[in-house]
């Protein structure tokens, strides 16, 4: 069983860690340095949670947790697990793990996009319990 934490520091090994899973979610992802990383990590509203396999990073997750007129919300973004430990539940267990956490931070949704070709992707949010949403994404 996978342990997943949420990341509190920077570390060479969690930077690397990262580093080698960028390419596998996104082919144009470039490597982050480790300032980047700090920021992501002491960004108040986000949470950067790890999955851990016997010590080792297996997989990772965002949560962006933000305030807007209409309420806290939040996002669940850059979800990816190793390769060599994809279908053993490491997503389901950090997505899980998200959304626990926007509910104690008080969000009233939680969204996330993701590509119609993800396809393995897309069954396991429907499995977690997220539903199409019939809307237009726009990206400038
Ligand atoms: C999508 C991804 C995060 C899933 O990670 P994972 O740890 O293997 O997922 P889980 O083991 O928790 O899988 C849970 C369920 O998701 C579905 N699923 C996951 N990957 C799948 C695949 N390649 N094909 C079909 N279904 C898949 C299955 O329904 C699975 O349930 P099951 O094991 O009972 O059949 C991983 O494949 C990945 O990192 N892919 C590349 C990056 C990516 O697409 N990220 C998502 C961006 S939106």
């Amino acid at each position: 069983m996978v342990k997943i934490t949420v990341a509190n520091s920077v570390s060479d090994e969690l930077l690397r860690a990262i580093n080698d899973l960028l390419p596998q979610l996104s082919r144009r992802a470039s490597p982050m340095t480790t300032t980047q990383l700090a920021e992501v990590i002491d960004s108040p509203g986000n949470e950067l949670l790890v999955a851990y396999d016997d010590g080792r990073v297996v997989g990772i997750l965002v949560l962006v947790v933000y305030r807007i007129p209409t309420g806290i919300r939040s996002r669940i973004e850059d979800v990816v697990v190793d390769e060599s430990f994809r279908g053993k539940g490491t997503a389901t267990a950090l997505l899980r793990r998200a959304l626990e956490i926007a509910d104690d931070r008080g969000a009233r949704t939680v969204d996330l996009t993701s590509n119609p070709g993800r396809e393995g992707a897309n069954r396991l949010y429907e499995q977690i319990g997220f539903t199409r949403r019939d809307t237009v994404v726009f990206r400038r």
